[in-house]
């Protein structure tokens, strides 16, 4: 199922352009090119994290639990490494997802000091 492809961060950096934007909230990999003309933020900001992590930007904002939803709508798969699992509730898709991975495999994510310690 599409859901569950697996990415890693330099497949999804090339996906960086207005006809092809991708990036990565709590671990799911997101193709965001049709969405970029609904969201109610502006393109401009979703094409700055375009390829990127947008996980922090996303949070910053305080986007709504209707938003968390939409996430998956755009989701494409998983970022390699995280653990988030098959089964977990797509409707309970939030801001503390990425507490289900496992701590050994966001290692390099923590040396890279994207999510603290
Ligand atoms: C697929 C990913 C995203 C979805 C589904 C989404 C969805 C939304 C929605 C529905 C709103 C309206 C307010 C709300 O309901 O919270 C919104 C507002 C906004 N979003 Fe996003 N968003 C996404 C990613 C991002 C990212 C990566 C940024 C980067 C900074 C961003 C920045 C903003 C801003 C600045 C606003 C306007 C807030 C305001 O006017 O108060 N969004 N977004």
């Amino acid at each position: 199922m599409e859901k569950q492809r697996i990415f890693t961060l330099s497949q999804v950096a090339q996906h960086k352009s207005k006809e092809d934007c991708w990036f990565i909230i709590n671990g799911r990999v997101l193709d965001v090119t049709k969405f970029l003309e609904e969201h109610p933020g502006g393109e401009e900001v979703l094409l700055d994290s375009a390829g990127k992590d947008a996980t922090k930007d996303f949070n910053d904002i305080g986007h709504s639990q209707a938003s968390k939803n939409l996430l998956v709508k755009y989701q494409v798969g998983f970022l390699q490494g995280y653990g988030v699992q098959q089964s977990d509730d797509d409707s309970k898709v939030g801001v503390d997802s990425y507490k289900e991975s496992k701590p050994k495999e966001m290692k390099s994510f923590r040396d890279q000091g994207r999510y603290g310690a």
